[in-house]
């Protein structure tokens, strides 16, 4: 996506230093910062510290991380280590674990000295394929767009709204739950997004918006609680979220909050939908809320909050008291009945079982 009049990825390969480069996501809106990743241990900090996030793009990020382990260090002791570093960074997002089963099962059978090379290539494909992917995941969900334009009075625009960010910042490009709303402007649909700011951290407010502003779609920041109260009066025509780990059964794991705006949106016959590629299903998990790790963060995250302070710092400023602690979990599971469709890069899913082995009937032994 273009950021002033450059292109740009979430990760990237320079190609004449062969670095691995990243939006610090910390800084933004604020600063747009690039940095370079170099070590193992400076990938793994990335992931685990946020300066990287988002379901898919912690997965190319592992996957471009275990590629500059292979380059220092490719045998087989070496591999197994780096896939342990990466992968006790964060554990809800499946991607993660899906990104470096996927590099270690292409590298574990080759001969030490070939993995470097075919490390690197798998990195860059890994990261092409999730660009591809969300354009496609854009396309279905622009036919239900399209679907709702029609159905609204002449001049009034699809209000959508949106939690966390699943935008291209959160993937290699595109976004997930934002990958229609891009491809709907495209196409010259009017649409108009409430972007909930997704306390604790604020990505919604921080990175959603920063992209809707960017890209000029129109939007309004809203907070976490306002969403029921807008659909209760008719503001809000559909919600599309993004998922850290869908289960086989369709139960959705997003960021905290994502929960109660299903339940609402249900209450309001408001559709629900979460778009993801499939490497965000986890076909070895059936009931989300008991079997998906969901990340304790620190509780500062909750105690402070992060921004522009009037002589334009940045800085992060307590808001309770000295001595109340805070509680942070950072995900939570929407059960597969509030969801009305799954937006796949293979078309629209019912969330349940039967309907996500339609689109991957390859899964049907497996699952
Ligand atoms: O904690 P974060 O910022 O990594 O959480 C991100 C989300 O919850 C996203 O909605 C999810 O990863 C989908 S990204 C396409």
């Amino acid at each position: 996506m273009k950021v002033g009049d450059t292109a740009f990825r979430s990760i990237w390969v320079e190609s004449a230093t062969g670095e691995v480069r990243i939006i610090d996501q910390r800084w933004l809106p604020h600063e747009f910062r690039v940095v370079s990743l170099k070590t193992l241990d400076e990938f793994a900090t990335a992931i685990r510290d946020m300066w990287v996030r988002g379901a898919p793009l912690i997965g190319a990020t592992a996957a471009y991380g275990m590629a500059i382990e292979m380059a220092r260090d490719p045998s087989d002791a070496s591999l197994d280590h780096a896939w342990e570093v990466l992968h006790e960074t964060r554990p809800t997002a499946i991607n993660l674990r899906w990104a470096l089963d996927d590099m270690r099962g292409l590298l574990s059978p080759l001969a030490p000295a070939a993995r470097a090379d075919a490390a690197i290539r798998r990195a860059h494909a890994v990261a092409d394929e999730d660009v591809e992917t969300n354009r496609r995941i854009g396309l279905h969900g622009l036919e239900i767009i399209r679907e709702i334009a029609r159905s609204k009075p002449k001049g009034e625009p699809v209000n959508i709204l949106t939690h966390c960010n699943a935008g291209w910042l959160a993937t290699v490009d595109w976004g997930t739950a934002t990958s229609p709303m891009y491809q709907a402007v495209e196409a010259g649909l009017d649409i108009h997004v409430w972007v909930d700011e997704t306390r604790p951290r604020n990505q919604g407010a921080q990175l959603t918006a920063w992209e809707m502003n960017s890209h000029g779609i129109s939007h309004r920041l809203i907070v976490d609680n306002a969403g029921g109260h807008m659909m209760q009066h008719g503001q809000v025509d559909m919600v599309i979220v993004g998922t850290d780990r869908t289960t086989a059964s369709g139960d959705v794991c997003n960021k905290i909050g994502t929960y109660l705006k299903a339940l609402a949106a249900r209450d309001n016959d408001v559709p629900f939908y979460v778009a993801l590629p499939s490497s965000t299903i986890d076909w070895t998990v059936n009931d989300g809320v008991r079997e998906i790790p969901i990340e304790e963060r620190d509780d500062g995250e909750v105690t402070k909050v992060f921004g522009k302070l009037d002589d334009g710092s940045v800085a992060s400023v307590q808001i309770s008291p000295d001595g109340t602690r805070g509680a942070n979990p950072a995900f939570d599971v929407t059960p597969a009945r509030l969801v009305t469709g799954l937006i796949t890069e293979r078309g629209v899913a019912e969330a349940s079982r039967e309907g996500l082995l339609k689109l991957f009937p390859e899964r049907r032994t497996a699952a």
